[in-house]
């Protein structure tokens, strides 16, 4: 039996291609209520959302994030931060002090909701006809969202997503391959060169969906992960995080 979740998930891929209408205010009220429903370590709820759907603003996170044309074509652009600005409210009401920002921990916590809070606001825009995409490239400019977005001492925008009508094309474009299944999960322990053999089948296969996409210009996995991994590639991040009162202060 089809069923509607699964198909949905198992189609998902990132929308870069938008027509231009417009994400209604009710869908996106429906979305953001959806995504609220996501898991949070402790029920502390150490995520909030700020989105635009001002053009000018735009215009200007594209550019922020290196040019990025696809966040000026979206409707919306919604930014994930993680909120300990919220916890702290509660902790100090009983005259204690938050400190879980200065820690590896606290990191560790607020990056791991923001990923199910994507995963969740993807999931519910997808589920009413809009295309998203993920979009980590905000943490380039770290400090100039803090000043767009008028962000606070101890919260941290982790990344954004963008949502859209998807056009024709972007919707019916291939799925984009992974690595085989029996690389990617495993029983029982983990096989370290079961997954070396699996990364590099993955750049042959990654070739020939390029070769039969007529994607010329998508990296292969050599490239996109060299050129980004055998690099610190957002330099600022430690610094803005420090300049937002995080830290690693946990011995
Ligand atoms: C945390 C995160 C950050 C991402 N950042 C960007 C980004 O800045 N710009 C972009 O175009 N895509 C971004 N992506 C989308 C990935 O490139 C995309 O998920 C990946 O290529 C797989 O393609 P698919 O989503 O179509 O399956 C990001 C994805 C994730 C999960």
């Amino acid at each position: 039996m089809k069923n509607p979740t699964l198909t949905q998930l198992q189609n998902r891929k990132s929308i870069r291609h938008f027509t231009g209408d417009a994400v209604s205010e009710e869908d996106l009220e429906t979305i953001f209520k959806t995504a609220q429903r996501a898991p949070t370590s402790i029920n502390g709820q150490q995520i909030s959302l700020v989105y635009t759907r001002d053009k000018a603003k735009l215009q200007t996170i594209a550019k922020l994030c290196g040019g990025q044309e696809h966040i000026a074509e979206a409707d919306v652009f919604v930014g994930i931060v993680i909120d300990f600005n919220r916890t702290s409210a509660i902790v100090e009401s009983v005259g204690r002090n938050h400190i879980i920002e200065q820690s590896a921990e606290g990191i560790m916590v607020g990056a791991i909701d923001a990923g199910i809070m994507l995963s969740q606001l993807q999931t519910a825009a997808g589920a009413l006809g809009y295309g998203t995409t993920a979009i980590g490239a905000v943490r380039k400019e770290s400090e100039s969202f803090i000043k767009l977005f008028n962000l606070p001492a101890k919260t941290f925008l982790a990344l954004g997503c963008i949502m859209g009508v998807p056009t024709e094309k972007a919707k019916n474009a291939p799925l984009k391959p992974r690595v085989a299944l029996e690389t990617f999960v495993m029983q029982e322990r983990y096989e370290s060169e079961k997954v070396r053999q699996g990364a590099l089948a993955y750049e042959e296969t990654l070739k020939a969906f390029r070769e039969q996409t007529g994607s010329g210009s998508m990296p292969t996995y050599e490239e996109i992960t060299a050129s980004y991994y055998a690099d610190i590639y957002y330099r600022k991040t430690a610094q803005s995080l420090v300049s937002q009162g995080f830290a690693f202060k946990d011995e």
